[in-house]
């Protein structure tokens, strides 16, 4: 028998998917799943505002001045700049699958980022080691106090490293990339790290805010400031650009 003309298969299709759908939602054999947003509370938390997702500087011209900068004002960065900063770095950007602001090999995840933000460094928090939690764009507050002093004689007395309102360090489980991929899981952490990184240095360009990749440090003292069993990898000092 002759198919029906196109015309009318189509209507009739999507009047069968329609009331399967229905049937099946009604018979309760399917449940309508709701994906949580990346900006759920959680009790015990800070929640972050939300990141916003366009700006007024093209990515070409903030690749062009990019630079690392070692000087920062005495001013304080607004809870908004260090939420974009930390969505920059490991935000949630797909919610339904989990993926990340930055490429993760096996989408292994096996970095986290914290803040140490210093005594009146971000207006609205704490001087205290904070941790990003990607999930519900929030952050957990590990530690009490103004730790710059310690983090910079950690970085063999990078004097930006105490100055800077804020230190974003990058800690890895290393063990989360190699049990999938082995030895070679330990270059895809540090190639995951240089993503993050050029991403936030990018995001920071294009808010008019300094800061330098710090990779000279002694990883252990940078761990117990941490109060982590992480390995740290990076620590990103930030601040407006000062004099
Ligand atoms: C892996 C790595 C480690 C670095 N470590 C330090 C550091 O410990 N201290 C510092 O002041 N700059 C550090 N830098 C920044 C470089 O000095 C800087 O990128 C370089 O001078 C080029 O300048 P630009 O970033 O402005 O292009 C590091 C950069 C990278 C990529």
């Amino acid at each position: 028998m002759a198919h029906p003309p196109l015309r009318y298969s189509i209507p009739l299709t999507l009047a069968l998917v329609i009331l399967t759908t229905g049937a099946l939602l009604l018979t309760g054999a399917v449940r309508v799943v709701r994906v949580p947003g990346p900006v759920a509370a959680v009790e015990g938390t800070i929640q972050l505002p939300a990141p916003r997702l366009e700006g007024e500087v093209s990515v070409e011209e903030a690749i062009a001045s990019r630079r690392s900068i070692r000087s920062y004002a005495n001013s304080p960065l607004t809870l908004q700049e260090l939420s974009q900063l930390l969505w920059a770095a490991q935000g949630i950007t797909d919610p339904a699958r989990g993926f990340r602001s930055a490429p993760s090999a096996g989408a292994t995840y096996p970095l986290t980022v914290f803040a140490a933000v210093s005594e009146g460094g971000v207006l609205g928090l704490e001087p205290g080691i904070y941790e990003y939690l990607p999930e519900h764009h929030a952050l957990r507050l590990v530690r009490r106090g103004d730790f710059s002093q310690e983090l910079a004689e950690a970085a063999l007395g990078q004097a930006w490293v105490r100055e800077a309102p804020v230190c974003l360090v990058i800690a890895a489980d290393y063990s989360r990339t190699t049990r999938v991929y082995g030895e070679r899981g330990v270059r895809y952490v540090h190639m995951e790290a240089g993503h993050v990184g050029e991403n936030i240095y990018l995001q920071a360009t294009a808010m008019d805010l300094g800061m330098v990749a710090v990779g000279a440090f002694h990883d252990g003292d940078v761990a117990e400031i941490l109060r982590v069993e992480l390995s740290p990898l990076y620590i990103f000092p930030v601040g407006r650009v000062g004099p």
